[in-house]
């Protein structure tokens, strides 16, 4: 399942964003990329542990905390910090597939976060650039994605995806991993499904009774699914 989130970040979180990123230390995006997908990567990062990416990722994080869409199709565990990348001057990603399990080396330890979705937050609007778009296959066929600034796009991690050639102007992007609660993708979009309709029943009236039933169904499929 894809889903769309619109608006996580507000037009004074995206111009902080963008002022930070014009002014940042890219470097060369293979540095976080697998064995396989090194090969295909081409695209600036902004280096992990590096000022601007934590600045900006706490920003991210904060904003991901406030919106219920979010927590309701990814249901997190982990949120690996947010990463930054550009494209420019033609610059693509082939098609690959993310790497199942990420260090987060925030703190002491490095926790493994495994990568049940994907994320893509793009930071800049798609007049500014030429190509860029998002290309994510599954089951039900190609999907191509882009979108305004500010918005995102969730999808199941185990997708091959890519990144086509930025032809003009630069693509700017956030992208991070999400371990979920709840490790099957069916079960998720089942609980989101549920989740969406239990909230329009309570907008549309409906006798409370019934909605307090499916509201524990709710929670008790999502205490029989979870894994904490
Ligand atoms: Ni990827």
């Amino acid at each position: 399942m894809l889903l769309h989130v619109p608006e996580v970040l507000n037009a004074d979180e995206l111009a902080q964003c963008r002022r930070r990123l014009a002014q940042a230390p890219w470097g060369d995006g293979r540095v976080t990329a697998g064995h396989q997908s090194a090969l295909a990567k081409h695209n600036l990062q902004l280096p992990e542990g590096c000022a601007e990416t934590e600045e900006l990722g706490a920003l991210v994080e904060a904003a991901l905390a406030r919106n219920t869409t979010f927590f309701a199709g990814a249901l997190p565990r982990h949120i690996f910090p947010p990463l930054f990348n550009c494209y420019r001057g033609g610059q693509s990603f082939g098609m690959h597939i993310d790497n199942a399990i990420r260090y987060d080396r925030r703190g002491d330890t490095s926790v493994p976060v495994r990568t049940d979705l994907s994320a893509t937050l793009f930071l800049n609007d798609p007049e500014e650039y030429d190509g860029g778009d998002l290309v994510i296959d599954d089951t039900y066929g190609s999907h191509t994605v882009k979108l305004a600034a500010g918005d995102m796009i969730l999808y199941p991690a185990s997708s091959l995806h890519r990144v086509e050639p930025v032809t003009r102007g630069e693509r700017v992007a956030a992208f991070f991993w999400i371990q979920s609660l709840v490790r099957d993708e069916a079960q998720r979009r089942l609980l989101l499904e549920l989740d969406i309709s239990i909230q329009s029943l309570g907008q549309a009236n409906a006798p409370q009774a019934d909605v307090l039933r499916l509201t524990g169904v709710y929670h008790n499929l999502l205490r029989a699914w979870s894994a904490t």
